[in-house]
């Protein structure tokens, strides 16, 4: 199966690589886009990046992308608040999986709040770069290509 797949990055994921990299590691957001991406071709499908600071950008996009067959969404600290950006998750029909690098179940009592988790198919969190690449996996499996249906 092939289309496209949004990967949506909330506030300060711009700031990966040199934002607490103990916790967050050192690679940038463009390093994580990129290398998604390529991953994301090898399957067949083609990645739309949005980053914003602003939770209204992030509504947008979401709303925008009606082309979409799929998304992955790390909203960052929207994820603990953002009432918002789950009810326009909502409204999106396609498989929504949620990411993130650090695992918020096991940090501050706000962390373990989410507005998301019941918007999203599920929640891969705290393997750092891996998480993004399980994410991926998740999206294709549920969208319905097995294991070795790359370039399908
Ligand atoms: C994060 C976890 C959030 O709690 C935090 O606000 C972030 C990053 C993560 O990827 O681990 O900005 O989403």
């Amino acid at each position: 199966m092939s289309g496209v797949i949004l990967v949506l990055s909330g506030p300060n994921l711009d700031q990966l690589g040199r934002r607490d990299p103990a916790l967050y590691g050192t690679a940038t957001l463009d390093e994580h886009v990129a290398r998604l991406s390529a991953a994301a071709r090898s399957r067949g499908y083609t990645l739309r990046h949005v980053q914003s600071n602003f939770e209204g950008e992030l509504i947008e996009a979401v709303r925008d992308a009606t082309d979409c067959a799929a998304l992955i969404v790390n909203a960052g600290a929207l994820t603990h608040t953002s009432w918002a950006l789950a009810d326009a998750l909502a409204t999106f029909p396609g498989p929504r999986v949620e990411v993130h690098l650090s695992n918020p179940a096991a940090r501050e009592p706000f962390r373990h709040v989410t507005t998301l988790a019941g918007v999203v198919e599920g929640s891969i969190a705290g393997f750092g770069a891996l998480s993004y690449d399980l994410a991926l996996e998740a999206v294709g499996r549920l969208l319905g290509d097995g294991p070795g249906a790359a370039g399908s």
